[in-house]
């Protein structure tokens, strides 16, 4: 690699999440700043298979973008090399391994380093990519901070704020109507989101998959607090949460896609008023906890995220992730990152917070 002229590649994976505007900004004006050549590679790997989806990035392809949500070079999670979804007429999709080809691409456009901007899928294929030889730096983005290695991921911060906007929100119609309000949450196997926006807008129930849930114990929790003159209840529940006695609720899952969460705050809803017969509603918060624009907490660690990666370059260290370990920036190999789920510790300090401030998590533990 020459010390002088560098070409490096971006690229942004797997679900959006503010702060990726941020951090490609961070990344373009640092290698910029040292003389070198910043290519944008479209949609996730995708633009490294269909190399008509890269791109130049100058100052003025990220003049202005810092406090947007989404990314101007646009992510699927639908584009793994390693298991790439094809349809061939008249047959079934197929998943087929791309990465021979992908890797040819890399080497042919003569790319000295790629910072790969993604969750743990696209951290896992770079983790693979890298053992291929492709000098690689990764940088973790997800709402769901289910990625180890970091203590936080960009993107959390405003998920969580959103999240708890919107709890707070319904504390006032829920009253007003004597009712009970089940919010499902995203987060995917972990309950980062769910915990901690709804610790914060003081939900009475939080259901999260780490604790599989009793429903009898949420019901139980709804009538103590109607025994007790409060009328309403606020059940924020991940939608990675189980019953003790059931499964996880997912939707449709396409060739090469990620099982897709969601239905459980309906039916916790449904059990809920069944067993109660209080006059219960859900709100499914969606895609709302991934747009628009970032909080400062995510821009200013996509920022330094970005920063950090393009001086780990500089230092040709690859196979890395870039992380947080409050103060500083650091980094930890891709495989430590990898290598598991990070999902909230029965232990930790905000689910004993809960526990104190008399939020039912669904089990029996904390009842008093
Ligand atoms: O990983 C981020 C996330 O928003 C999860 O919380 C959620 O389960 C999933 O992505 C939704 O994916 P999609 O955008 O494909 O519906």
């Amino acid at each position: 690699m020459s010390q002088s002229r560098r070409r490096i590649a971006i690229n942004t994976g797997g679900g959006d999440a503010p702060g990726l505007n941020a951090v490609i900004r961070s990344i373009v004006l640092s290698s910029l700043g040292r003389g070198w050549e910043v290519l944008g590679i479209r949609k996730g790997y995708e633009g490294l298979l269909d190399t008509s989806k890269i791109m130049q990035l100058d100052r003025d392809s990220v003049r202005g973008i810092t406090h947007l949500g989404g990314t101007i070079l646009g992510t699927t999670n639908r584009s793994n090399p390693f298991e790439y979804p094809i349809k061939l007429p008249d047959s079934e999709p197929q998943l087929v391994d791309r990465s021979s080809e992908l890797v040819e691409n890399f080497n042919r456009l003569q790319i000295d380093a790629l910072i790969a901007i993604g969750g743990d899928g696209s951290m896992s294929i770079a983790n693979r990519l890298a053992k291929m030889g492709i000098p690689i730096v990764g940088v973790p983005k997800t709402i769901d901070n289910d990625l180890s290695g970091t203590v936080v991921t960009f993107g959390f911060d405003t998920a969580v704020t959103v999240a708890t906007e919107a709890i707070d929100r319904l504390h006032s119609t829920a009253e007003a109507h004597e009712r009970v309000f089940v919010v499902e949450l995203m987060g995917r196997y972990a309950g980062w989101i769910a915990l901690n926006s709804g610790v914060s807008a003081t939900a009475d129930v939080v259901l999260i998959p780490e604790i599989p849930f009793d429903i009898s114990a949420v019901c139980d929790k709804i009538m103590d607090r109607e025994a007790h003159g409060r009328r309403f209840s606020i059940v924020v529940v991940a939608e990675g949460a189980r019953p003790i006695d059931g499964q996880m609720v997912a939707t449709d899952q396409g060739a090469g896609r990620e099982v897709r969460l969601g239905g459980i705050g309906h039916q916790v809803a449904n059990e809920v008023q069944e067993r109660t017969g209080k006059e219960t509603r859900t709100v499914v918060l969606g895609h709302l906890q991934r747009g628009g624009s970032p909080t400062t907490f995510d821009r200013l660690l996509a920022l330094r995220f970005g920063a950090a990666a393009v001086r780990t370059v500089a230092k040709e260290t690859f196979g890395v992730m870039v992380a947080l370990d409050p103060p500083n920036v650091l980094t930890v190999p891709l495989k430590v990152a990898t290598e598991r789920m990070k999902c909230v510790p029965l232990d930790s300090d905000t689910i004993l917070t809960a526990r104190d401030l008399g939020i039912c998590l669904g089990d029996s533990e904390g009842e008093t």
